[in-house]
């Protein structure tokens, strides 16, 4: 159930949603209600047992979320329940109640009874006897008031919205007394999935639970008829809906009540017999149906691909572009108006902002550097094909966001950062042991593979290097910036093919040619090897003689010489178990920076050789040094106006230093 495709889901969601919005604030308190009852004086009696109450109640919550207690006696007694939300980790559930007590002692000081609710808990106290007994009131309604389902699909909205919540609402009031919460997934026909949530103090009965939920959900077709997000509270349950991409609770819950026993078969004969029967008919008419289905589908596919995909045939109708399309509005709020706290860095297209989705979601939004002068459709049609774009080796797009000028894309959050902060940095890269870097160059090859031959459409990348390779939290490469290229080189057809995307030194020479091919990331991938392995930057500089060498250059000197060796970064020496993977990846990257093109293994190959260490490799050639003269006096044109691309400023003065 948890599991989401998001590319696949509808659009409507990803504009703000004003209940997550607020709930995503954990200090804002949703409804305060102090003005029931009286108030008491600073020295009462009464207000020294509230104050001892209050004391006593975060420490004695326990992983239910759920406690009660009183002070005082007669007139100046106090009772208090706080109730957290049953997913909500203990530690976060006190921080709430203690944040709870802290605004109402300020807010409400005085009162002789007060509630209030946050998105994780509620705290409520009162000279009333209040444990046990269901209450309507105070309470409140909140709900998306930014989208409502269309009037089309309210019937299906309300039918799955409605059968979700009451058997959530029996689930819930048969937990026990610690705990009566609920949560439940479904997918609505043309909208995201429905994430829904209930919870009643498990001071109630069974009963006075459901009861307390049905109120809720009577008050839904007055507050939230048609909205895509609505919140009914009241003192001693509540209730929530969400049209999302992901949930609005964690859905591994820290205390739960264990599911309740199977009832005890007790069938007769008779019985046994239908339901064997009816299991049967069920099971013949599934995979007779499965059958044809998928003889249909294997018939659609060929007919797709006679027709020879052409870049708008591949969009799989409007649906599947809108459902990537998020509103400005939205990411303008999930990145705090692209505030410079959330930048994470620049990259070749534009500055990437962390943000975070109203469903809470983390992401990396690309905004692209105006100008890139392509037309919305045509955008929108590229965004869609990205999308379709999928591998464990390729930062996922999760969307798009278009408005005016504005293009921005939103891409799944790597938390540990690109390759360069890591394998160029003094400390972090003598920690990235070879295991660690031969599982990058590996990964970064077969994300690569993907692009140039395994994905539906051919992409070569063009500017494949260190900080294009970001690595998720178990330091898996994931490649970025895949298809940037084309989205900025809209002019080519019109004849202009100079603009050049692409980093120096990363850069086959062919390509200062217009020769751009799979063989010219190919190049790419082998000065990223050399990288790797050796810790060295493709400028940096290697003294030999009175001469200075880059990477290349001095790879391919020490290879002729024997001594190739010397090129692995000497932290990895220490394990000599791994010296022939080590000298075999320089191998391959050698193989792979050839100066001619057709001697340069694809990379299907060059995954065979990384997997297969028995298979034997040719002598590379030599390599394209990229100081080559022909190609120096072709390059500073194009660079210079490619100056929207990744041209890496310090390789550009570099350049002109020569
Ligand atoms: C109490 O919470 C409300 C709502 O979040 C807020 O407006 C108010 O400032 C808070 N009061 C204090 C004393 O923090
Ligand atoms: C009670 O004490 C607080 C400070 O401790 C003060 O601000 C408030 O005015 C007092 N209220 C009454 C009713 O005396
Ligand atoms: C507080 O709750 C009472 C009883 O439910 C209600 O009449 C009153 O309007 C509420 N006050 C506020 C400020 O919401
Ligand atoms: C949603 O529907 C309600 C009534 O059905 C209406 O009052 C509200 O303006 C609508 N909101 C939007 C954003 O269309
Ligand atoms: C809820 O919305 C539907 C569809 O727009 C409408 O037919 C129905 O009357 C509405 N119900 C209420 C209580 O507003
Ligand atoms: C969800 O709950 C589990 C168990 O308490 C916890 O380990 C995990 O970190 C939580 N996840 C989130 C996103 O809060």
């Amino acid at each position: 159930m948890g599991c989401l495709r998001q590319i696949s889901l509808p659009s409507y969601i990803l504009i703000i949603n004003f209940v997550a919005l607020t709930f995503a604030q954990p200090d804002v308190a949703l409804y305060k209600n102090c003005t029931t009852s009286g108030t008491f004086n600073n020295d009462s009696t009464y207000g020294s047992n509230l104050k001892s109450l209050q004391f006593s109640l975060s420490s004695n919550i326990d992983e239910s979320g759920f406690y009660h207690s009183s002070r005082g006696q007669d007139a100046d007694t106090v009772n208090a329940v706080v109730l957290c939300r049953g997913d909500v980790e203990l530690e976060i559930c006190r921080s709430c109640v203690n944040e709870a007590i802290r605004n109402l002692t300020q807010d409400c000081a005085n009162q002789r009874e007060a509630i209030i609710f946050y998105d994780k808990c509620m705290l409520r106290y009162s000279d009333q006897s209040i444990f046990g007994i269901m209450a309507w009131g105070p309470g409140f309604e909140k709900w998306n008031i930014y989208e409502n389902v269309s009037d089309n699909d309210w019937n299906t909205f309300t039918v799955t919205r409605r059968s979700l919540l009451l058997s959530l609402r029996d689930r819930a009031s048969s937990g026990d007394s610690r705990l009566k919460y609920s949560t439940g997934e479904e997918q609505v026909p043309n909208y995201n999935t429905m994430y829904t949530l209930v919870q009643c103090t498990p001071d109630l009965s069974l009963g006075d639970c459901k009861s307390c939920l049905d109120a809720c959900m009577q008050l839904i077709p007055t507050c939230c008829n048609r909205s895509i997000g609505g919140a009914v509270y009241k003192p001693t349950c509540n209730l929530r809906y969400e049209l999302g991409t992901g949930p609005f609770y964690n859905q591994t819950v820290p205390y739960a009540v264990p599911p309740p026993p199977p009832p005890p078969p007790s069938l007769s004969g008779i019985e046994i017999f239908l339901i064997v029967a009816s299991i049967v008919i069920f099971v013949i008419l599934t995979v007779s149906i499965s059958i044809y289905l998928r003889k249909r589908k294997q018939r659609n596919q060929h007919h797709k691909i006679e027709k020879n995909l052409s870049v708008h045939e591949a969009v799989d109708g409007i649906d599947s572009v809108e459902s990537l399309q998020y509103d400005f509005a939205t990411i303008r709020v999930a990145t705090d108006n692209f505030s410079a706290a959330n930048k994470l860095g620049e990259g070749g297209f534009g500055p990437v902002y962390k943000g975070r989705l109203p469903n809470g979601q983390e992401v990396a939004v690309k905004r692209l550097s105006k100008g890139s002068g392509q037309g919305e459709q045509e955008f929108k049609n590229e965004m869609s094909l990205l999308a379709q774009l999928q591998h464990r080796n390729l930062v996922k797009l999760l969307g798009f966001c278009l408005e005016g000028e504005e293009r921005l894309l939103i891409y799944e959050l790597l938390t540990n950062g690109s390759l360069d902060q890591i394998l160029f940095d003094t400390i972090n890269g003598q920690n990235l042991d070879w295991d660690g870097r031969y599982k990058i160059i590996r990964g970064v090859a077969k994300g690569l593979l993907y692009l140039h031959e395994d994905s539906r459409l051919r992409i070569i990348h063009r500017d494949l290097k260190p900080s294009n390779v970001l690595l998720s939290k178990e330091m898996d490469p994931k490649i970025s910036d895949f298809g940037m290229a084309k989205l900025f080189l809209q002019d080519e057809t019109q004849g202009n093919t100079m603009r050049i995307a692409g980093t120096l030194g990363y850069m086959a020479p062919e390509v200062f040619q217009g020769n751009i091919s799979v063989k010219s990331d190919v190049y790419s991938f082998g000065v990223l090897v050399l990288e790797i392995v050796s810790g060295h930057k493709i400028h940096n500089n290697f003294e030999n003689g009175n001469n200075t060498e880059n990477l290349l250059s001095y790879a391919w000197r020490i290879w002729r010489e024997g001594e190739a060796s010397n090129l692995i970064q000497p932290t990895m020496k220490t394990s000599s178990s791994s010296i022939p993977e080590i000298m075999r990846c320089i191998h391959i990257g050698l193989l792979c920076v050839q100066e001619n093109v057709a001697n340069r293994p694809p990379m299907a190959s060059v995954v065979l050789m990384l997997h297969s260490m028995s298979l034997p490799l040719p002598e590379p050639l030599r390599p394209a040094f990229f100081q080559h003269s022909s190609v120096e006096t072709n390059m500073e044109m194009p660079l210079l106006e490619a100056s929207n691309y990744s041209v890496n400023e310090a390789s550009i003065t570099e350049l002109h230093g020569r």
